[in-house]
This record gives C-alpha cells, sequence and structure tokens, in this order.
C-alpha cells in the first residue's frame, strides 16, 4: 500500500443496526427492557438500575410497584399479545 492510500475502517453493518436497548412486548404481560437505559420521571428523577441488566414495565396497571411490573398482570387476568404487522 502506497502513502497516498487511505485506509477505511471495516463496517460490520449487522453490528450497527443492533439496538442498544431492545424492548419486548411479552405476552399478557409487561414491556420487558433490556439494555442500559435510564429510566425517569415526570421530573426527570432516575430510578436507580445499576447491576440490573433488564427490567419489566408495567403496562397493566395493576402493579403496586408501577413503573415496574410486580406479577399482578396474571391476578387480573390482563390480556394483550400484539405483533408487528408483517411489511408489505
Ligand atoms: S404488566 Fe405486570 S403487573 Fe402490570
Amino acid at each position: 500500500m502506497s502513502e497516498n492510500q487511505t485506509v477505511q475502517p471495516e463496517v460490520n453493518e449487522t453490528a450497527a443496526k443492533q439496538p442498544d436497548v431492545t424492548v419486548t412486548v411479552r405476552p399478557n404481560g409487561p414491556f420487558r427492557v433490556e439494555g442500559v437505559i435510564k429510566l425517569v420521571d415526570a421530573q426527570g428523577n432516575a430510578w436507580n438500575l445499576e447491576g440490573k441488566p433488564a427490567i419489566s414495565l408495567c403496562r397493566c396497571g395493576a402493579s403496586a410497584n408501577k413503573p415496574f411490573c410486580d406479577g399482578a398482570h396474571n391476578k387480573v387476568g390482563f390480556q394483550s399479545q400484539e405483533s408487528p404487522v408483517p411489511a408489505q
């Protein structure tokens, strides 16, 4: 290679498209959030999520520990199983 040639960094496109955070819509249950996130209230106060690689956020409204899921969705019979509509 001559001194005038530049080296382009190798780009791993698959890795570049990987999100840092994954939110999984659990059937009849919470949103499971995996990855490094900051969770704040309406005033910007952050919950301490140190050491937690994943959290579950209540979407049924029945948790006594909102915004986190405490399993109450099972007791109240929460039903919801959304999936994305396939692209056409
Ligand atoms: S989703 Fe689990 S308590 Fe609401």
